[in-house]
């Protein structure tokens, strides 16, 4: 059994923001039939420490941990084993895992996240007695620093790996933070943690590191370009041999259009037309007039990254070409007026819900028929995969892991019968209007669209595949052979 420690600011369903707390919620479960256990350490957010009331105990204890004290509590939650870190000093308070009330990022995020990735280091060590995991898998910047506090401080043997799921956040912070998050001063020499004169938690897990993952193929070649790396390219491209992409699963018991109770009609591919129900349900919650056109469809963070300032100017051109919109997301503010300005002037076509409602987002995939991700660029994206699974055709931009898994509906690929939804490209307003037209274009072939959605819910969006691969690359970095009954 290979002992992995995942290190993350978000868990499904524990706490989410986004489709990193899905992905750290589904992997224990999908590498258990691999040989890996493993446990999740995350921030002892309220929502946290909430779940873990029954079953947590405390395993370890720290009388001044960045400044207040801390405990390690340990316990099984939303079906996870999880060990917070529970220090009411920097996660006790309202607002979501990195921004307050008012919507700004916590001024001390910095010493958030470097005491997150420093307890993970801790474990690493060995403080608690009878776990040692061999493996620290840390996400995104904010358990950067675990990787090196692994290299430069001492007493961990653990090998580690960072996986980006979104390269655009690097956790920059100045480099007068250095003394106080309690890395060895060799960190400070070498150049690993430094960021044009400040210190980035990313480039740090990215230079120390032992494996460096991302959440799809193509998001790891694009990552090692000018265009998409942020600036961290050359870095990439430097360790190319320790670079792998990964594609991201989906949790397949979440997200079962033939068993969610959520839905006022359950349905299946060979049951297609029992998807109504939910179209009808959908109109009436968003404030549609019924009809037979189809209705387009947002589940999003409102962000540049997802490209629906974009969307925004067209909405007016989609509702003269007959279909309809549903928009389900927060973000910025302007393409959040802008959703809401279109929505009044196309009462009964275009309706907005403001907010974030993981109930609503099941209703929208399996109501809708077209589920939009026009993103500038995408990782993985987890939307599209839900929409396939459910039979919300996805419309999307050919960026990251919306290229890797996205079949594009061109003449050859109906005829070949493989095509599983819309792809355009390059990612700009031309481009997606024209996407667009394609799409109702599509949509008008009764035929044509029944079997690309039947075709989509059963393409294979389970884990199975890229569990394997993580186990593999566990095994490869602890210089195991894996035994291949395991794999079963
Ligand atoms: P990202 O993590 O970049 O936001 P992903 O597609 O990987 O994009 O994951 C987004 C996740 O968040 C999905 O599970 C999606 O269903 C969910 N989501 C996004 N916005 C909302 C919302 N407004 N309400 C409910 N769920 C949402
Ligand atoms: C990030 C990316 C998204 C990816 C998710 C999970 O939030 O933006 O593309 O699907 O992480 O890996």
């Amino acid at each position: 059994m290979i002992e992995v420690l995942s290190v993350a600011s978000e868990a499904y369903p524990l706490i989410k923001t986004g489709g990193l707390a899905d992905v750290v919620g589904a992997l224990p479960s999908a590498l258990a039939p691999h040989g890996v256990s493993m446990r999740v350490l995350l921030p002892g957010y309220p929502k946290v420490m909430e779940a873990l009331a029954a079953s947590g105990r405390e395993v370890w204890f720290y009388p001044d941990f960045f400044g207040g004290e801390a405990r390690l509590i340990a316990g099984r939650a939303g079906g996870l084993d999880v060990i917070a870190l529970q220090a009411d000093h920097l996660y006790a308070r309202p607002g979501s895992p990195y921004l307050g009330p008012d919507g700004r990022d916590f001024p001390d995020n910095w010493r958030r996240f470097a005491a997150l990735g420093y307890a993970a280091y801790d474990l690493s060590c060995g403080i608690v007695e009878g776990y040692r995991p061999d493996i620290l898998h840390c996400h995104d910047w904010q358990s950067g620093l675990a990787p090196a506090y692994v290299k430069y401080n001492p007493g961990s043997t653990a090998r580690t790996i960072i996986t980006v799921h979104n390269i655009a956040f690097q956790g920059i912070v100045g480099w007068e933070s250095f003394n106080a998050l309690r890395l060895d001063f060799a960190a400070a020499g070498d150049g690993a943690i430094e960021y044009f004169g400040n210190i980035s938690y990313l480039k740090a897990a990215l230079a120390t590191a032992d494996a460096i993952t991302t959440v799809s193929p193509t998001y790891a070649h694009e990552i090692r370009t000018a265009s998409y790396g942020m600036g961290l390219e050359g870095l990439l491209k430097a360790r190319a041999d320790v670079v792998h992409g990964i594609l991201n699963g989906i949790d397949q018991h979440a997200w079962d259009p033939s068993r969610d109770e959520t839905l006022p009609q359950t349905y299946s591919a060979s049951t297609i037309v029992n998807r109504a129900p939910n179209k009808l349900a959908l109109e009436e919650r968003f404030g549609l007039a019924h009809d037979d056109s189809p209705i387009f469809a947002v589940v999003s963070r409102l962000t540049w990254q997802k490209g629906l300032d974009m969307l925004v100017p067209l909405c007016d051109q989609l509702v003269e070409r007959g279909a309809r919109l549903v928009v389900l997301g927060s973000g910025d503010p302007e393409i959040e007026n802008g959703f809401n300005g279109a929505a009044m002037r196309h009462p009964g076509r275009i309706g907005v819900v403001i907010g974030y409602d993981e109930g609503l987002s099941h209703l929208v995939q399996a109501g809708a028929d077209v589920m939009m991700v026009p993103s500038r660029f995408e990782p993985c994206g987890l939307t599209q995969l839900y929409g396939l699974r459910d039979g919300c055709v996805p419309l999307v931009s050919r960026v990251g892991g919306l290229a890797d898994t996205v079949i594009d509906a061109n003449e050859a690929a109906v005829e070949a019968g493989v095509a599983t939804g819309v792809v355009f490209s390059p990612a700009t307003e031309e481009a997606l209007s024209e996407a667009i037209r394609r799409t109702i274009a599509l949509y008008e072939r009764p035929k044509v669209w029944h079997k690309m959605q039947r075709r989509g819910m059963k393409s294979d969006v389970s884990w199975e595949a890229s569990a394997e691969k993580y186990a593999d690359l566990y095994a490869s970095l602890l210089g195991l052979e894996r035994d291949a009954d395991t794999d079963d």
